[in-house]
């Protein structure tokens, strides 16, 4: 079996696929970043090339590129990659505008190479087996699930992670990181959205840990009306209370991870009255992964950092499209845009667009909506439901400390 050539641009998050890249059959050949001097270490570290620009990182000899570079600027990146003949995967989101998505899309279309979105939740034991089991009618079909990925942090962890006035992370509005919470119900189900209603959750004065620069909204709820007339309700994304859960109630009973203590169990119900032979009322247990047990173990997010890469590897080997393709993983960052847009017209319902067919792809291929500072001019909506906030000083202040601490020097 060949090895694979590949390239990771992104030295935080892409470390992870650089780590991962032996154990699927590829081989890191080069390494993208601006930090110049911390790539620098690495390249040697790793013995691979370094580029500092991605157009001198695209001419590298290699088959594939996986884009750990910021959360809203990949699709500009993705299709360039795909213009010089890569096969690439994408951490989320997948676009950043309605118009990127259907740029990508057709980028795709017209190179003919693999595009993986690297979506890592639905990869978790308990999620593969929910899929088994959904997928053998354990539980009829969904009428009704939810997904929450809710990641509470301390300013402090916060800022270490948004470095910059103008980092995403504190521009993002709450509903675009929603693909941790989407995305394993449309593993699990095969279904996918095809509208949304959503309301955002602004900060509140009472919360006293604070000290960031964080101009989106801590949390938002979003409703989607799925294609088989199912609802799903996707929570996050900041608020307290840490919470990775998943819960489908099907027509013939309900499965989800435990809420409390050991989260990665799994619990499955059926109603005394509903029950086929061999069905229980309740069974609990730890499901393991269906194959390649030991090497996701070994990998990060309860081994969805091994299965991504995994999936990626093996499309570009079958020629195969993956399960998280364009498609889907654009369907997902359109969740988290057109949610936006409800959040700032009261819970209103916004479609989601089949870019499968080019006639809709025509009204959204200008759809340039953008809240990042870097696009802000009239018309543009705001990361809050409360308008553009001005961080306080103390905050900025706080900030600013554990920037230059960790030898951040930017504005
Ligand atoms: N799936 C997951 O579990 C998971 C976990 C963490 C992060 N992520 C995603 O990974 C991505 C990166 O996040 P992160 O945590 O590493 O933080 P980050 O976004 O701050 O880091 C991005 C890295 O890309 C580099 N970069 C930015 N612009 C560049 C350019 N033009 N050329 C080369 N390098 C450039 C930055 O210097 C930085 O090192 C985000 O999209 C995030 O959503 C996913």
């Amino acid at each position: 079996m060949q090895n694979i050539k590949v390239g990771v641009v992104g030295i935080g998050r892409g470390l992870s696929f650089a780590n991962g890249a032996k154990f699927v059959g590829m081989e890191l050949v080069a390494l993208c970043d601006v930090r110049e001097e911390r790539l620098k270490e690495l390249g040697k570290q790793y013995n691979v090339a370094t580029y500092t620009e991605y157009s001198k990182f695209l001419e590298h000899d290699m088959d594939a590129v996986i884009l750990a570079n910021y959360f809203h600027q990949h699709a500009p990146f993705a299709i360039k990659a795909l213009e010089s003949g890569k096969h690439v995967m994408s951490e989320t989101m997948a676009c950043k505008t309605p118009a990127e998505g259907v740029a990508l899309i057709r980028a795709v279309e017209k190179s003919g190479k693999i595009y993986v979105f690297a979506e890592n939740y639905p990869y978790f034991a308990y999620n593969q087996e929910m899929r088994r089991l959904y997928q053998a009618g354990e539980i009829g079909e969904m009428q009704y699930g939810e997904g929450e990925y809710n990641h509470s942090m301390d300013s402090r962890t916060f800022n270490l992670l948004a470095p910059g006035m103008n980092h995403w992370r504190n521009w993002i509005p709450s509903t675009y990181y929603c693909s941790h919470a989407l995305a394993p119900i449309m593993y699990i189900t095969d279904t996918h959205p095809i509208g949304v209603n959503a309301l955002s959750i602004p900060r509140f004065e009472s919360d006293k840990e604070r000290f960031h620069v964080r101009r989106g909204d801590p949390g938002s709820v979003i409703l989607c009306r799925m294609n088989n007339e199912s609802v799903v309700r996707i929570m996050g994304i900041v608020m307290r209370g840490h919470s990775i859960w998943y819960r489908i109630h099907g027509t013939r009973g309900l499965m989800e991870n435990l809420r409390t203590g050991n989260h990665s169990a799994l619990r499955i119900v059926h109603e005394p009255w509903d029950m086929k032979e061999g069905d229980q009322p309740e069974k609990i247990y730890q499901p393991d992964f269906p194959f390649h047990a030991e090497e996701a173990k070994k990998a990060g997010h309860g081994g969805g950092d091994f299965f991504t890469t995994y999936h990626f590897a093996e499309a570009i080997r079958k020629n195969e499209e993956p399960y998280f393709n364009v498609y889907r993983g654009v369907e997902m960052a359109m969740v988290g845009i057109q949610a936006w847009r409800s959040c700032l017209n009261n819970g209103n319902h916004f479609e989601i667009p089949d870019f499968h067919k080019e006639s809709v792809r025509k009204e959204y291929e200008s759809d340039n909506w953008s809240p990042w500072p870097e696009d802000y001019e009239p018309g543009q909506p705001p990361p809050s439901i409360k308008g553009w906030l001005t961080p306080k000083e103390d905050e900025i202040a706080y900030a600013r400390q554990v920037w230059k601490e960790m030898g951040y020097d930017g504005e």
